[in-house]
């Protein structure tokens, strides 16, 4: 718990930075991250780009596999999470273009697309860090309440509470938000080695509260991973008001 959301953020930087540089990746061993998009990381996208610029940090020799995308959503339109991870990320470090794993929401097949993805996820050797957020609902990724806690990638239908909390950045206006995403499946973030999340601000106090001293549960479905042998959640002090 930190004071406020940008020391909470400063920190899951400099743990992603000592975790990929341990590891010492190479061509021939990748790190495999698991990347979210949202407003919570984006401080954290931030560090780790003045870290790279730095020199304190390379990605060349790092895998990404981004949790979700919203389906039907041109790629190029600015609140598509291609855009958002170009944006915020993948613009400004050495990461290199074919490491990078996006969810195609447009794909001919979605089923194919997701099938597909599970599939490059195991080639890759498995995700040795997945980064997360959580949504109100204690969604992570877009396993809204009710996921199945062990599904896989798939097609998900928005909860009527993200639709409404994304639309914030469709003009407020909720008939521009999709109804649907490709996500990958609670079981598929369960499958990382290490888990980290990242909570901050105080709408986010009932979900941090369910997730962690809730039982474990597929109404809540970020509280799977009290069950996760190595997940760290990192948050502000306005995430822990009590409720
Ligand atoms: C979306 C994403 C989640 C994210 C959540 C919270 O629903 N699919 O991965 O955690 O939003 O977003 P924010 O960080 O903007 O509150």
């Amino acid at each position: 718990i930190r004071d406020d959301a940008e020391s909470a953020s400063e920190y899951v930087a400099q743990y992603m930075i000592k975790r990929i540089n341990d590891f010492a990746p190479t061509p021939e061993r990748p790190f495999v991250l698991g990347l979210p998009t949202g407003s919570s990381p984006e401080k954290i996208y931030k560090y780790l780009v003045e870290a790279y610029k730095n020199d304190n940090i390379s990605f060349a020799n790092v895998v990404t596999f981004n949790m979700d995308e919203y389906v039907d959503l041109a790629e190029d339109h600015p609140e598509s999470y291609h855009s958002f991870m170009y944006k915020h990320f993948f613009a400004h470090v050495d990461v290199k273009p074919e490491n990078v794993h996006l969810l195609n929401g447009n794909a001919p097949d979605l089923l194919v697309e997701c099938a597909e993805y599970e599939r490059k996820i195991r080639e890759a050797g498995g995700i040795e860090l997945f980064l997360g957020g959580i949504g109100p609902d204690g969604h992570i990724a877009f396993n809204e309440p009710g996921s199945s806690l062990r599904s896989r990638t798939r097609v998900a239908i928005l909860a009527e509470d993200t639709i409404r909390a994304n639309s914030r950045f469709f003009d407020n206006d909720i008939s521009q938000v999709p109804k649907q995403a490709l996500s990958v499946g609670v079981g598929t973030v369960m499958d990382a080695r290490e888990v980290v999340l990242i909570v901050t601000g105080h709408n986010k106090a009932v979900a941090l509260q369910k997730v962690v001293e809730g039982s474990v549960s597929q109404m809540w479905t970020a509280s799977c991973l009290q069950m996760h042998e190595n997940a760290i959640i990192a948050c502000d002090d306005a995430a822990t008001d009590e409720m």
